[in-house]
């Protein structure tokens, strides 16, 4: 049988599909625009997201054999918030993940109802990109399309209701709404009271691996897919990543270098950060994991290279870095503010360090670098939860860096786990479709038998060493700054 994963990213989804051994027979990307209508704010269109799916399934099916499709799965971009009226019509642009407009709504949050309710609520507290600050913003800056709202969903979730009919999310995507009790798996009444939210507008929750229903007939009959297709109700990306790089069970780690920077850590049991520096949320194997975000990994790359540079040749400038651990150039990640572990909704990014015989070089290295330190605040935030992270697995699109990869285990002084595919959240997604369509008994045993490490990139004490010393001098950087921005 075969399986399709779908990532609905932020810069583009990515389409995969694989047969029943875990092989991917082959993988479609189809990019969309990304609104940035003030400073700070990051919007997209639920249309375009939905229109360039389906282009995107018809291509990747194309030449498949169409009858031995049996499911689809999603991994998708979080915490944002879609909105659709009585009608069905998205009332406005989706507020994406790293959008930092609810940041006054995020203080009332966290100051006014207080972390210690928050968490005992949901496990977490308020973060301007999760959904819940947003719809605050929502209520007090555009009440009348607040009062339109019908149904309130996630990006996959979106696409699963265009695609299936049916209206539903799943736990780990859940949890970053801020309106989910975690550790119960049901819908917080104290939040959605504090939000001004009634149950029936949100969608039906399910295991990330559970069917929810079928391909709609008119989708079936566009894709030349059959109408027997089940549609399962798949992740977040991170949790789906974690699947696709067989991060499940206990104490597994998972790094993604994507459009945002994760560090994502299993766990069978639920347990909540105390200092509220690491989410904690729901994970797609059923059970649970902590996880630190930064809101610019891979993104601060690009930026650098295609906005400020002017190329699409990222191999080509890193192939002039030579000197690791050497540059006195420093750069903060903080393109749309910071999430893990800052809270930041206003911090921008900044170089410093630069004299007259920086180069060009030196300043990608710096943005490689900056990224590699902004996640290991987040690791430092698990070390003093007390959790002992020796080794990681890495996904995203950054990890085709070997310059990058070698960069971040140094940095992290972590030993990474290659695996033979970077593509994290679409292949969690078609493999959580193949445990809702009964391939495999459960999601770790599908992750665990399908995945397997092809490399493994040991950190060099020589270099860990000097890093060490390096990220010293970068913690002292964001304090220097922050008050700067208010
Ligand atoms: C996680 C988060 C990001 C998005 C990116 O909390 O906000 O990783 O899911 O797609």
């Amino acid at each position: 049988m075969l399986y399709i994963g779908i990532d609905l990213g932020t810069s583009a989804v990515k389409l995969l599909l694989m047969d029943e051994k875990g092989t991917i027979q082959k993988v479609v990307s189809k990019e969309y625009p990304l609104f940035f209508p003030e400073t700070g704010w990051s919007e997209q269109n639920p249309e375009d997201w939905y229109q360039q799916s389906l282009e995107g399934l018809m291509e990747l099916v194309a030449e498949a054999d169409k009858s031995q499709v049996a499911g689809i799965g999603f991994g998708g971009q979080m915490h944002g918030l879609v909105a659709l009226d009585k009608e069905d019509r998205v009332i406005r642009p989706a507020i994406l993940w790293n959008d930092g407009r609810a940041e006054e709504e995020t203080n009332y949050l966290n100051e006014v109802v207080g972390k210690e309710k928050l968490s005992r609520y949901t496990a977490n507290i308020a973060f301007a990109g999760f959904t819940a600050p947003k719809l605050l913003w929502m209520r007090k800056h555009e009440p009348e399309n607040f009062a339109k709202i019908h149904k309130i969903m996630l990006p996959k979730d979106y696409l699963a209701y265009r695609l299936c009919g049916v209206f539903c999310t799943d736990y780990s995507d859940a949890s970053g709404m801020l309106l989910l009790d975690v550790k119960k798996k049901r819908w917080s009444e104290e939040m959605l009271e504090i939000c001004g939210v009634r149950e029936e507008q949100l969608p039906k929750l399910f295991e990330s691996y559970e069917a929810v229903g079928c391909l709609k007939p008119e989708i079936a009959a566009l894709t030349g897919l059959s109408g027997k297709v089940k549609v399962v109700a798949g992740a977040g990306d991170n949790a789906a990543a974690a699947v696709g790089t067989g991060t499940v069970g206990n104490g597994a780690c998972n790094i993604s270098l994507g459009t945002s920077g994760t560090i994502f850590i299993s766990s069978k049991a639920f347990r909540a950060d105390a200092n509220h520096a690491l989410h904690s949320f729901a994970h797609a194997d059923g059970y649970y994991h902590l996880m630190g975000c930064m809101l610019s990994a891979a993104s601060c790359n690009k930026w650098w290279n295609e906005d400020i540079l002017k190329t699409k040749e990222f191999a080509a400038e890193q192939a002039a870095i030579t000197r690791l651990g050497e540059n006195n150039v420093f750069y903060l990640p903080y393109l749309m503010g910071e999430r893990s572990p800052h809270n930041d909704a206003r911090v921008r990014a900044a170089f410093i360090g630069m004299s007259m015989d920086t180069t060009r070089a030196d300043m990608t290295q710096a943005v490689l670098e900056g990224v590699a330190f902004g996640l290991r605040d987040s690791l430092e935030a698990a070390r003093e939860a007390g959790i002992a992270v020796e080794r990681s697995k890495i996904c995203g699109g950054g990890a085709k860096s070997p310059l990058w990869k070698k960069i971040i285990a140094n940095v992290m002084n972590l030993k990474l786990d290659i695996i033979a595919s970077e593509e994290g959240p679409g292949y969690g997604g078609a493999l959580l479709a193949a445990v809702g369509c009964g391939e495999y008994p459960d999601v770790e045993t599908a992750a665990k038998t399908v995945v397997k490490v092809t490399e493994v990139i040991e950190p060099d004490p020589e270099l860990t060493a000097k890093y060490e010393e390096k990220y010293r001098k970068f913690k002292e950087l964001y304090p220097m700054i922050k008050d700067w921005y208010y």
